[in-house]
């Protein structure tokens, strides 16, 4: 078959199942597709580009003649195994936090700086966490626009972030709460009916918001919060970029959204801003609230581009914009970004 040959590290997982939906319907640039993932799943089949595909365990040989590797994998597996790919001749777009802020390694977003797939002396090329992606991509134009100084961000991130046992977890919790009325209005109760098998979060999700998402960082900070500082800084440009964020769990299946406030350089005007959004790539304004029109996760689930809304300026400073962001984080957030990184260099290989 002509065109590069693609592996796709992770295939069974919560973002591998969507790049295989995507690696269906996008363009086909690629020739030979090999599925990898655990000695778990080795063996089973996934319809993929058409083609029922054999998933095969991970191991050094599987790389054997794949010009790109895609990496849908825990940070622990990708650490381990992208040198292994990169040493077969790879080049490795990972998606996992592995990588992301090692200066060897680009942390490329398509729509913002996609000059940086070439600079990978690593061969390594990485992509954000799913809430920087979905908000950065909204973001960026703006910056073009009026230049950036500060960010101030609550994020409001749907169970699949966490992978498919976060899906599998909410559901789980849903089907043990269902028609009971009373839940919700005593402390304790959702506890109570949602048992101790609270899968990857800290408390139960059904009935309830959670402002934890990763791990525990200095000063109370977390993981999450951390990663949309620096991963924006990188990604911009910005160094000294300003970013303050909460991260908050919801009880959304998939879609993150995030609530920015941006302070920049000069005084700003919400069409301009508006005007900017609806020239930007991979995003699209619905900002009608008369009519009922915002983004939310429910509508942008399954879509490509970050869903911008609720477009303010600040009544308290001319040089800022409260705005909404929600995107689908296994599309932009994870799988189709990395799509867009292996097709530029699917172009640059061929
Ligand atoms: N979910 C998101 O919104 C999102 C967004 C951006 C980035 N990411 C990152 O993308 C990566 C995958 O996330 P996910 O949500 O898809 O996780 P997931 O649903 O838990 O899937 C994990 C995948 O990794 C495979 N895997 C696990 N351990 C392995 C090992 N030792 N050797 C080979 N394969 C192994 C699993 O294979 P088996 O099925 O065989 O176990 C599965 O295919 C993570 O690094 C995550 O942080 C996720």
């Amino acid at each position: 078959m002509a065109g590069p040959t693609l592996a796709v590290v992770g295939a069974t997982g919560a973002v591998g199942t969507v790049m295989c939906e995507l690696l269906s319907s996008r363009r086909n640039v690629w020739g030979e597709i090999r599925l990898v993932a655990s000695a778990r799943s080795a063996g089973k089949t996934i319809m993929c580009r058409g083609e029922e595909l054999t998933v095969q365990a991970l191991a050094p040989e599987v790389f054997d003649g794949v010009d790109v590797a895609m990496f849908d994998v825990p940070d622990e597996v990708s650490a381990e195994w992208a040198p292994v790919a990169t040493a077969r001749g790879a080049v490795v777009v990972d998606n996992s936090g592995a990588f992301r802020m090692d200066k060897d390694v680009p942390l490329v977003v398509p729509e913002i700086n996609p000059e940086q797939v070439r600079n990978r002396p690593k061969g390594i090329i990485a992509n954000a966490n799913c809430t920087t992606l979905g908000m950065i991509v909204a973001v960026a134009p703006l910056h073009r626009e009026f230049g950036l100084r500060e960010l101030v961000l609550a994020s409001y991130q749907a169970v699949s972030g966490a992978g498919q046992v976060g899906v599998d977890t909410l559901h789980d919790q849903l089907a043990k709460i269902a028609g009971d009325r009373v839940l919700g209005s005593r402390p304790g109760n959702v506890r109570q009916a949602v048992g101790d098998d609270l899968g990857p979060f800290p408390a139960p999700l059904a009935l309830n918001v959670v402002p934890w998402a990763g791990s525990l960082k200095d000063a109370g900070w977390s993981s999450e919060e951390l990663k949309l500082r620096n991963e924006s800084r990188k990604i911009l440009g910005l160094p000294d970029l300003k970013v303050s964020a909460t991260c908050v769990r919801v009880p959304v299946v998939t879609g993150h959204s995030v609530a920015v406030h941006a302070v920049f350089g000069t005084e700003v005007d919400a069409e301009g801003a508006r005007e900017a959004l609806r020239n930007a790539p991979g995003v699209i304004l619905v900002d009608d609230p008369a009519a009922g029109e915002f983004p939310m996760p429910i509508d942008a689930v399954g879509t490509d581009p970050s869903w911008v809304g609720r477009l303010r300026r600040s009544m308290d400073d001319p040089r800022a914009l409260d705005l909404f962001v929600t995107g689908d984080n296994l599309r932009k957030g994870a799988a189709l970004n990395t799509a867009q990184i292996a097709e530029l260099l699917a172009a640059e290989l061929s």
